[in-house]
C-alpha cells in the first residue's frame, strides 16, 4: 500500500477563512487543497435537482448512490464530477447554501463525504479544510487547527463576498443566516463542530490572510 502523506487538518465555523487559509498553506507548501464543504454542497446540489429536500434520508442516498461521483486533482485542488457534471457555481447558489446544514446533518450522508474524504490521502499531502475534519475525518493527524472569528467580522466577511459575486442580500440576512448555520453544525448529533482534541486555535477576528497562514505553516514546519 503507498504511504500516505501528510494531513493538515483546518476546521472551523462559517466564513472563518478556512478556505483561503486552506488554499494558502496548500499553495506554499506544494500540498493538495481539499474543501469538505463542497462534498455536502455536491451531495445537497444532487438531492434539490432530484426534488428532494432532506426529510427522506433513503431518498437522499438513492440518488447519492445511483450517480458516478468523480474526483480528480486540478489546479491543486481536488474536485469532483458528478455523472460528469460539473456543478460548479450553483454549489455555492443561495439554494444550495441555505439548505446544505440539512442534508449534512444526516448521518448516511457523512458517512459517504467522511469515506470519499478519508481516500482522498491516497492522491498525496492534504490540507483539508471543514467543520469535523481533525475531529472525526482524520483525529490521528497531528496537524490540527481550529479557526476562529468573531461573528460580526465573519458575517462581514461572508457579506463582501456575496457582494462581489453578484448578489444582493442585506448585511444583517448574512448574520442571521450565519447564526442560523452556526447553531445547525454545533447542534446536529453526528460529527458537529467543535474544536478537535490537540488542535491549535487561532482566533483571525484581527489578523490578515497572510498572517494566519503565518501561523500555520510556521507551526507545521515546527512539528
Ligand atoms: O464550508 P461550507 O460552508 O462549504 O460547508 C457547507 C456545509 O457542510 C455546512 O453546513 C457545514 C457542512 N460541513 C460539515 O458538516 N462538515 C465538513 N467537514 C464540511 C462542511
Amino acid at each position: 500500500m503507498r504511504e500516505l502523506g501528510t494531513l493538515i487538518a483546518i476546521d472551523g465555523p462559517s466564513a472563518s477563512g478556512k478556505s483561503s487559509v486552506a488554499r494558502g498553506v496548500a499553495q506554499e507548501l506544494g500540498f493538495i487543497y481539499v474543501d469538505s464543504g463542497a462534498l455536502y454542497r455536491g451531495v445537497t446540489w444532487l438531492a434539490l435537482e432530484s426534488g428532494l429536500d432532506g426529510s427522506d434520508e433513503a431518498a437522499v442516498m438513492q440518488v447519492v448512490d445511483a450517480v458516478a461521483w468523480r474526483f480528480f486533482v486540478e489546479a491543486g485542488a481536488v474536485v469532483f464530477s458528478i455523472d460528469e457534471v460539473r456543478p460548479g457555481e450553483a454549489l455555492r447558489g443561495k439554494a444550495v447554501r441555505e439548505a446544505v446544514s440539512r442534508f449534512a446533518a444526516l448521518p448516511r450522508v457523512r458517512s459517504f463525504v467522511v469515506s470519499r474524504l478519508r481516500s482522498h490521502a491516497q492522491l498525496g499531502s492534504l490540507v483539508i479544510e471543514g467543520r469535523d475534519i481533525g475531529s472525526a475525518v482524520f483525529p490521528d493527524t497531528p496537524l490540527k487547527f481550529y479557526l476562529d472569528a468573531d461573528e460580526r467580522e465573519r458575517a462581514m466577511r461572508r457579506h463582501r463576498e456575496l457582494m462581489a459575486a453578484g448578489e444582493s442580500e442585506k448585511a444583517e440576512e448574512v448574520l442571521l443566516s450565519l447564526k442560523r448555520r452556526d447553531k445547525m453544525d454545533a447542534a446536529r448529533v453526528h460529527d458537529p463542530l467543535r474544536v478537535p482534541v490537540g488542535a491549535v486555535r487561532i482566533d483571525s477576528t484581527s489578523l490578515n490572510l497572510k498572517e494566519v497562514i503565518e501561523v500555520v505553516i510556521n507551526r507545521v514546519l515546527e512539528c
